[in-house]
């Protein structure tokens, strides 16, 4: 059963002088334990399913499904709060809280109990391999693969099952991204979430489940 399903999606920027159709007619699906990696040149239109895909746009035509319900029917904020969490290149840390709060912060929205959270943040950030010594650094002293697997740790503290993620090793090393890739692989097939990559690294999109394939707004499957 697909989780988030995309029928006919197609979104258009509306500037002054043009129009332009940034994603037409896409008609795919994730499931949950799966991993899946969305490639395609500059251009092509990926940011832009991935911004439909986390209810962050709305579709100008056809719908984007979450669990069978059009995200032009439910509330966005509670959507991507709950269930659809976005993971951006540049890391998106609040730069003023410390590693530790970063991750606290979704659980702090949820209203979560105090040292409940501050034991789930340990376990999280331990789990992507930051250490206690590092939880009260704040980002800007903290590697770029440091930022990425905070920001991931913050994700899995939220709990949400689906996780959307915009070229996430585009400012890592080879190193780095090697094991935010994995981290994201193990969160698919270990913990039964539904990872969507947005990546024009061929390398790693096959060592996803799946591939899709954007060119000029248009989806092709399995390349
Ligand atoms: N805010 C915007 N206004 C107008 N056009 C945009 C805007 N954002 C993106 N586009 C255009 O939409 C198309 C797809 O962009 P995008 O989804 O960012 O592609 P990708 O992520 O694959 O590089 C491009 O032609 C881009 O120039
Ligand atoms: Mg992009």
């Amino acid at each position: 059963m697909d989780i988030l399903t995309a029928k006919n999606a197609s979104f258009a920027y509306q500037n002054k002088s043009q129009t332009v159709r940034a994603v037409r007619e896409v008609s795919c699906g994730f499931e949950l334990g799966k991993c899946y990696a969305i490639v395609g040149k500059s251009g092509s239109g990926k940011t832009t399913l991935l911004s439909l895909l986390a209810g962050l746009e709305l579709p100008t035509e056809g719908e984007i499904l979450f669990d069978g319900k059009s995200t032009a029917q439910i509330d966005c904020d509670e959507y991507r709060r709950d269930h659809a969490a976005v993971i951006y290149q540049n890391y998106n840390l609040f730069p003023l809280l410390t590693a530790e709060e970063n991750v606290l912060y979704p659980l702090k929205l949820k209203k979560a109990e105090r040292a409940a959270s501050k034991e789930a943040a340990k376990r999280h950030l331990n789990a992507v391999g930051i250490d206690d010594s590092k939880f009260k650094r704040f980002p800007s002293q903290l590697s770029g693969g440091e930022q990425q697997r905070v920001a991931i740790a913050r994700t899995l503290a939220a709990g949400n099952r689906i996780i959307l993620a915009d070229e996430p090793t585009g400012n890592l090393d080879i190193t780095n991204g090697e094991q935010v890739v994995e981290i994201l692989l193990r969160l698919a097939h270990e913990e039964n979430r539904c990872v969507i990559i947005v990546t024009h690294d061929l390398e790693i999109a096959s060592q996803t489940d799946e591939v899709f394939m954007m060119r000029d707004g248009m989806l092709e499957q399995d390349i």
